[in-house]
């Protein structure tokens, strides 16, 4: 009898995706721990599977996959973006990455619109304010925040997300949208009628700038101090993608000097944690990377990444495979 084929997935995720692959007769280990598995762990847990299905705080780097056994085929990231994962290093190994792209992409989007009214309008900050009893009554000058329609939107990585981002504020709220990109695609700006700034132009002009970009060496600390100081005073700054992106040593300063006027994050550079300072400051907004996390996007997550596995170890080409 030939031993089953074994998959381990390094965090408990939504039951649909698990069952899928225990229903092709594979052995599934699941870690159920809180914590991220150390790399020492991880390299210990690849050497006799088949699959792995990992999560964006596991750091699939060189050497875990260097430590990982000739039967494993396919790195399976519950997740769309990858930067977790060393994926040439994968390749040398004939190792196949994939990530879940699209099902997230409404889901993200929300969740930065979400956070682009709470700064603006200064929700958190109000709810604070009343369940700490403070609050006596209405006043003309309580809690004034910045209206969104008509202004201008500066969107940072012109993908999936950004596009949602852009064309629902564009249509629901009339904002003027403009976008960076590493890449320009003109195409995309006639579809969706965007036009393109280069960096330095859409951080002058925006009044809100969403970040919806992936980590790589390019985008790493694209937001600095000297990017920081060219936007307006009374500009937000929005971040949903990867908190590396942005330099929150610089971020912190900037809140806290006023130089913008508030920023709200679901990423961190440091995540879990933050830079000092930034959560006692009332001008930002902090989520923990939860953008994606609703429980049906959650659970098309889980059927991806093993509808991915199904196909490699079937000895097909995962949909979603990254080249
Ligand atoms: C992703 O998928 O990359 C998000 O950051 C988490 O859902």
């Amino acid at each position: 009898m030939t031993p089953k084929k074994k998959i381990f997935v390094t965090r408990e995720i939504p039951q649909v995706g698990i069952k899928k692959l225990k229903d092709q007769g594979y052995r599934v280990i699941i870690h159920r721990g809180e914590n991220p598995l150390s790399k020492k762990e991880l390299a210990k847990n690849v050497k006799e599977i088949d699959a792995l299905l990992c999560i964006l705080t596991d750091q699939i780097d060189k050497t875990v996959i260097e430590a990982a056994g000739a039967n494993l085929k396919i790195i399976a990231n519950y997740a769309v973006g990858f930067d977790n994962i060393d994926v040439e290093a994968a390749k040398r190994k004939n190792i196949m990455v994939t990530n879940t792209p699209g099902i997230l992409t409404d889901t993200v989007a929300e969740h930065a619109i979400a956070l682009l009214f709470s700064v603006a309008r200064r929700i958190p900050e109000a709810d604070r304010f009343v369940r700490a009893k403070k609050y006596r009554g209405w006043g003309p000058m309580l809690f004034l925040g910045s209206g969104v329609k008509g202004k201008t939107l500066g969107i940072i990585g012109l993908g999936r997300i950004g596009i949602e981002v852009a064309t629902r504020m564009q249509s629901g709220f009339d904002m003027e949208v403009c976008y960076f990109d590493v890449s320009r695609n003109e195409k995309l700006e006639q579809e969706y009628k965007i036009t393109y700034e280069p960096l330095e132009s859409l951080l002058k002009k925006s009044d809100f700038v969403s970040i919806h970009a992936p980590l790589s060496p390019t985008t790493r600390h694209l937001v600095g101090l000297k990017q920081l100081k060219m936007m307006k005073k009374t500009a937000y700054l929005i971040n949903t993608s990867r908190g590396a992106i942005i330099d929150e040593g610089a971020l912190a300063r900037a809140l806290k000097n006023k130089w913008i006027q508030g920023a709200a994050l679901d990423v961190f550079e440091f995540e879990p944690k933050l830079v000092p300072g930034i959560t006692d400051l009332d001008n930002v907004v902090v989520t923990p990377h939860m953008a994606s996390a609703t429980q049906e996007t959650r659970n098309k997550m889980s059927e991806m990444a093993a509808d991915n596995i199904i196909a490699a170890l079937s000895g097909q080409q995962p949909p979603n495979l990254i080249r």
